[in-house]
């Protein structure tokens, strides 16, 4: 079996990232061949500073493998160390229907977020669905948000089958992947209690220093219920972040406390605060272990490169036969 997932290097990491695709990643290369990558060529789309991009390629990698990716498991590579995923993206564009595109929503919100119109932004998907199909990936562990895209994927793999599938020994060319999202960790929410997200301002990152965290935390927006009325567990961005990062009775506890009233949202905050950096306390040790390393991040990204080549190279070359180019 063959896991592949991308996270784009466009800001630091939060603990969306790390809830929503970090960790079920992390769990799942002991499943299968995971392959992981730095989706440098997608933030073209949105960075246009490459001082930017090459650092926060860096860090992204750094903070991926400090979050647990074992690179004798997992391959960890750059997007753009696998050119031959555009040349798949141009194909696959070939055969694209317009209105499967035009659905997206993710193009949609980010036209609404201000963002301007680019051929690049409106074709994302082709390339995403290029990055899956080029390892023949069984399982691609993304949030909920990154569903659709996984949908076009097939629905991409289906119309190449089914157009040029004919002279495969098995009628079909690609493999129609599937989505792995986490039920209890669908959508993190922010400190505004929209969905966490870079673009939004209202992260949490993983490795901020403790000030910042605790500072982030503290500031995350409540109602005015007084302190001694009870509170509703259900609806709180507290007790959300809460249940990802305690154990089982101290959820119990919280979720008590706000039942009965009495406690204000300031001290459930402050616990909120010490249990997720009790929880990322590990990762920021590892982080600090490979920051000492000074050529860990480029040998493991020089290997990762040489093997997501390797099976590339293999799909290509039958893609490209399939179609007539060669
Ligand atoms: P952002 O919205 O901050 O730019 P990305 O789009 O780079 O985040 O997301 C990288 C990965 O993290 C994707 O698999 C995405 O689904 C997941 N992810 C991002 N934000 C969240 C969140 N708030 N909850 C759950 N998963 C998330
Ligand atoms: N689009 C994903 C995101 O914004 C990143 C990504 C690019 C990806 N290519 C991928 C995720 C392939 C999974 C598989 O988060």
């Amino acid at each position: 079996m063959r896991i592949l997932s991308g996270i784009q290097p466009s800001g630091a990491l939060h603990i969306g990232n790390y809830f929503g695709m970090m960790r079920p990643a992390v769990a799942l290369q002991a499943e299968g061949e995971a392959l992981y990558f730095i989706a440098d060529y997608h933030a073209l789309t949105t960075v246009r500073d490459p001082q930017a991009l090459r650092e926060n390629s860096r860090r992204v990698a750094l903070d991926f493998l400090a979050c647990g990716l074992d690179p004798e498991r997992a391959t960890l590579f750059r997007h753009s160390d696998v050119p031959q995923v555009t040349e798949l993206a141009w194909i696959l564009s070939a055969v694209a229907p317009m209105g499967l595109f035009e659905r997206a929503h993710s193009y949609k919100d980010k036209l609404a977020r201000g963002m301007a119109a680019t051929v690049g932004l409106f074709s994302y998907p082709i390339l995403m669905a290029a990055d899956i199909l080029i390892y023949d990936s069984d399982i691609v562990p993304v949030g909920k948000d990154q569903k659709q895209h996984i949908e076009m994927t097939r629905d991409l793999a289906v119309k190449m089958n089914e157009t040029f599938g004919q002279s495969e020994p098995d009628g079909r060319i690609f493999k129609l992947p599937e989505p792995r999202i986490q039920a209890a960790t669908e959508t993190v929410p922010g400190i505004d209690g929209q969905k966490m997200s870079k673009s939004y301002g209202n992260n949490i990152d993983i490795f901020s220093d403790e000030k910042e965290m605790r500072k982030r935390v503290m500031s995350i927006v409540t109602d005015s219920t007084p302190v001694d009325a009870p509170k509703d567990p259900a609806n709180s961005t507290i007790f959300k972040l809460y249940s990802l990062v305690a154990s089982k009775e101290e959820i119990a506890d919280m979720r008590e406390r706000f039942l009965k009233g009495g406690t204000g949202y300031g001290d459930f905050k402050k616990r909120l605060f010490e249990k997720l950096w009790e929880y990322f306390a590990p990762m920021r040790k590892r982080r600090e272990e490979i920051l000492n390393d000074k050529s860990y991040i480029d040998d493991v990204l020089a290997r990762g490169a040489k093997r997501a080549n390797e099976l590339a190279n293999q799909v290509m070359e039958r893609v490209r036969a399939a179609v007539g180019l060669r």
